[in-house]
Parts: C-alpha cells; structure tokens; sequence
C-alpha cells in the first residue's frame, strides 16, 4: 500500500475523517472509555492524517503520533496544529521515541499490516508507564479475501504480556463507520 498516495484522500472515509458529527461522536465517545480518565502522555503509531490524535488531544492528553508516510504526517501537523502535539516521520514497530514512556499506546488499522505484531506489542508494551495501557482497534476486512488480525489471535498474543485484556465489540455500532457493517471490528484495552 502507497499510504502516500492515499493521504490526500484518506480522510473521505466516514471513519477516517470523522467529518460528519455523528461518527466523530461516537468516536470521541469510545476514546473517552478506552484512554486514561486523566491527561497523559499519548502515543499514537500509525496516526495517520491524526484523526484519533485529534481526539485524545481534545481530552486534554499529550500526543505523539508516529506514521511511516510523510504526507499523513504532514497532514496530522496541520490537524493539530497549536495543539500538544508532535508528529514524528518513523516505524510504528520501533518508534523513534528514545527514553520516553507513555500513559497510552493507541494503534488503529496498522497492528495487522505490521510483519510481526507479537514483537511489536512487546515493544509497545515495554514504552507503558506503569499504570499505562494499549488501546488497539484492528478488525478483519472484507468476506471475499478478508484481511485483518481476529480478535481472538490478537488476544492470545496479549495473553502473556497483560494481566487485564478488554475486548469491545465494534461491529454493531453503525455510527462509528458511517454505515452497517458486518464484518469482524473490535477494540482491546490491555493493561499489563
Ligand atoms: C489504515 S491507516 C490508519 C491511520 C490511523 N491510525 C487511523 O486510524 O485513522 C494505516 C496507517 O498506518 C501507517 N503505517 C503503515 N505501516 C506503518 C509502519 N510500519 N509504521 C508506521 N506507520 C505505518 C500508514 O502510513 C497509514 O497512515
């Protein structure tokens, strides 16, 4: 995937921009279940044009956001620009954030894309204060030739690494994708 090329339009989609009220809501709803009660420092890999940075910044939390393609990164700057916020051009697996540890690790639709998610949820979890947590949202996509990480394998990845792991169920809720779906969609927050 050429998420260059992709960033000029990334934001069309529904859940992508967040552009219609409906679907930032429910958004901006879950993120204020799933990341910490009170600010903290936020970690976002794979950020994309920022649109979740967005909203943990909007709850008052310190962002860092982490994306492999410059032009979703300048797009993230823009975003959140006169915000908290740093946008860093980097691997979401191994993310340049020497000496730093976060209250959140937040990563959407990238953890299946990555070539070893086991070794990259060990990293991540290793960047947690205690206290901290991953909020991972990933899904399976697609009935034909579905892509994606199951629920289920993602769990038993965390198995060893959290002793909390809350699986939420996105699936049913039409108004975080802008339209029905039904395929596999889900939330985990992990605590270690
Ligand atoms: C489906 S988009 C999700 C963007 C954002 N997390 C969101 O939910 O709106 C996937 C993003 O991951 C980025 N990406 C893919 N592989 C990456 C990697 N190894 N390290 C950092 N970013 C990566 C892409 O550039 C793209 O911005």
């Amino acid at each position: 995937m050429d998420w260059d090329r992709a960033a000029a339009d990334f934001d069309d989609e529904p859940d992508h921009g967040l552009r219609d009220p409906l679907v930032r809501g429910a958004w901006a709803a879950r993120m204020g279940e799933w990341l910490p009660p009170r600010p903290g420092d936020v970690l976002d890999l794979g950020c994309g044009t920022g649109s979740l940075s967005l909203l943990a910044a909007e709850r008052g939390h310190r962002v860092t956001g982490v994306d492999l393609s410059p032009a979703m990164v300048a797009l993230a700057r823009a975003k959140l620009s006169g915000r908290d916020a740093v946008f860093l051009v980097g691997d979401a697996a191994a993310p340049p954030v020497p000496d730093r540890l976060f209250d959140a690790v937040l990563v959407r639709h990238v953890l299946w894309a990555l070539p070893d998610p086991g070794r990259a949820l060990r990293h991540w979890r290793g960047l947690l204060r205690p206290g901290g947590r991953l909020v991972l949202v990933e899904g399976v996509w697609g009935t034909t030739s579905p892509v994606g990480i199951p629920a289920e394998r993602l769990t038993a990845l965390l198995a060893p690494l959290a002793r909390d792991v809350r699986v939420e169920r996105l699936s049913d809720d039409a108004r975080l994708w802008g339209k029905e779906v039904d395929d596999e969609r889900y939330a985990v927050v992990a605590v270690p």
